[in-house]
């Protein structure tokens, strides 16, 4: 079928301002609020952050291009693209690897989005008032522990998602994203400002900014790449349905830009809300996951307005937790839809009944199921290790592999200039770096990070 009759009668973005706020609400997220400190934190701080950000420039930005062009190209979902642009070969199959990969994020990931429900429901009834901060801590244990409690949180926060995105495209994700994403800025720049302003928050920045480079091991390294690739929601499908959604009219690049800075200023400005304030109350930067959820309510019971700062931050966790989830049930209902023909209410709430079946163990591994092990990690953990070091990064080098030596470049180069009719000057640059720069770094980093080089 010619591509352009495709696209005919297929929802997508109505504005330029809705896409970038869609691209955006996917990749900010708990990975940049409550992940990327608590790594940054055990990486060391700048020198983890300096290699990250060498990744998110030199190789985040070009697969997510990348995933656009693949997506736009093809007007389709993940698994249909392949099958579109290169029918009867086996790249399709890296589309299923994806469909895979974001299934069992989106089960992880929805129990930490329950977790922050929680807490935002505590500190709205301020139950931290007047606890030890023993007691705030063992809070957390207790909190995750539970079989019902956790369970509940998580199935409403996929609940929320599967609303959302039965509205369809356009009337449901972006119109949501639209009005989330200014509010995400808001909260955060709320928390930034109280942070900094806070007694001895030098410390924090110092240790934000100051590298120590003593700390970078392949492992680490593995660890930041892993993080490039979870805050910009790469490898699982979402940036080619996202990119399916683009008007061929707009410009592919730009939106990239603008998503990756934008996500870049909210890690760093997570960063500066979080570690300011951890030193202040003398606090080690090392806390791991419970980093938000430990920590932070301690500062949050020990400084003045702090019931006020503890509902904004759990209210940035939640929207911004939501438009991820968003970004990672669509390419699901989209391979649904698309590929088995299941209309698309039907088949939103079949995927959030599957999501929430497999949120259960997550959510049970830290409870009940703690004791059960793979490579030394609870379930949860592991589910979270394996998706970001390994499903995204692999299914990422073979999208670049794909567009770089497979698509060909008369037809990337279409895509990039809107048949020709943008100047696309960076071109080399973005065919070097797809076809040498990013297929070399990911295999170097992935044995490096295994421990085989
Ligand atoms: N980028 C999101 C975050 O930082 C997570 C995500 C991963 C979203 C994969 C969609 C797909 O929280």
């Amino acid at each position: 079928m010619p591509l352009d009759k495709l696209s005919v009668n297929r929802d997508g973005f109505s504005s330029k301002f809705g896409i970038i706020a869609a691209a955006a609400g996917s990749a900010i997220g708990l990975g940049n609020i409550w992940r990327f400190p608590y790594i940054a934190g055990q990486g060391g701080g700048a020198a983890f952050i300096i290699v990250y950000a060498i990744f998110i420039i030199f190789i985040g930005m070009s697969c997510m291009l990348v995933e656009f062009v693949i997506g736009r190209r093809s007007q389709r979902d993940v698994i249909g693209a392949f099958q579109t642009l290169s029918p009867g070969k086996p790249w399709f199959l890296s589309g299923w690897l994806a469909t895979v990969t974001i299934t069992l994020i989106f089960a992880f990931y929805s129990v930490v989005f329950g977790w922050t429900l929680d807490y935002l429901i505590k500190s709205v009834l301020n139950s931290f008032s007047g606890m030890s901060p023993n007691e705030i801590t063992s809070v957390f244990g207790n909190t995750t522990s539970q079989i019902f409690r956790p369970l509940i949180y998580t199935f409403i926060g996929i609940a929320l998602t599967v609303l959302v995105v039965m509205g369809g495209v356009q009337k449901g994700i972006e119109k949501c994203a639209k009005i989330l994403m200014p509010i995400l800025f808001l909260f955060l720049i709320i928390l930034v400002i109280r942070s900094v302003t806070l007694p001895g928050s030098s410390k924090g920045l110092l240790f934000l900014f100051k590298p120590d480079f003593s700390k970078l091991t392949g492992n680490t390294i593995l660890t930041a790449l892993g993080q490039a690739f979870f805050t910009l929601s790469l490898g699982v499908g979402t940036m080619v349905t996202y990119g399916s959604y683009i008007k061929k009219k707009e410009k592919l690049a730009s939106t990239v830009v603008y998503t990756c800075i934008l996500n870049s200023c909210v890690s760093i400005l997570a960063g500066i809300a979080i570690f300011p304030a951890v030193f202040s109350f003398g606090i080690s930067p090392e806390q791991g996951p419970g980093l938000a959820f430990v920590t932070l309510p301690n500062i949050f019971q020990q400084m003045f307005g702090g019931y006020f700062f503890g509902i904004i931050f759990f209210l940035l966790m939640t929207t911004a937790a939501l438009t991820s989830t968003i970004s990672m049930l669509e390419p699901l209902v989209a391979v649904t839809t698309e590929g088995l023909k299941v209309p698309r209410k039907k088949a939103t709430i079949i995927i959030g009944i599957i999501i929430a079946l497999i949120s259960i163990p997550c959510s049970l591994s830290f409870g009940i199921m703690s004791g059960v092990k793979f490579m030394g990690m609870n379930f949860f953990e592991f589910l979270n290790y394996i998706t970001a070091n390994f499903g995204m990064t692999f299914v990422s080098l073979i999208f670049t592999v794909f567009v770089g030596w497979f698509l060909g470049s008369k037809t990337v180069k279409a895509e990039l200039s809107n048949e020709g009719e943008l100047k696309v000057g960076y071109y080399p640059v973005f065919m070097f770096l797809v076809r040498f720069v990013v297929p070399v770094a990911i295999v170097v980093v992935f044995l490096s990070g295994i421990g085989v080089i």
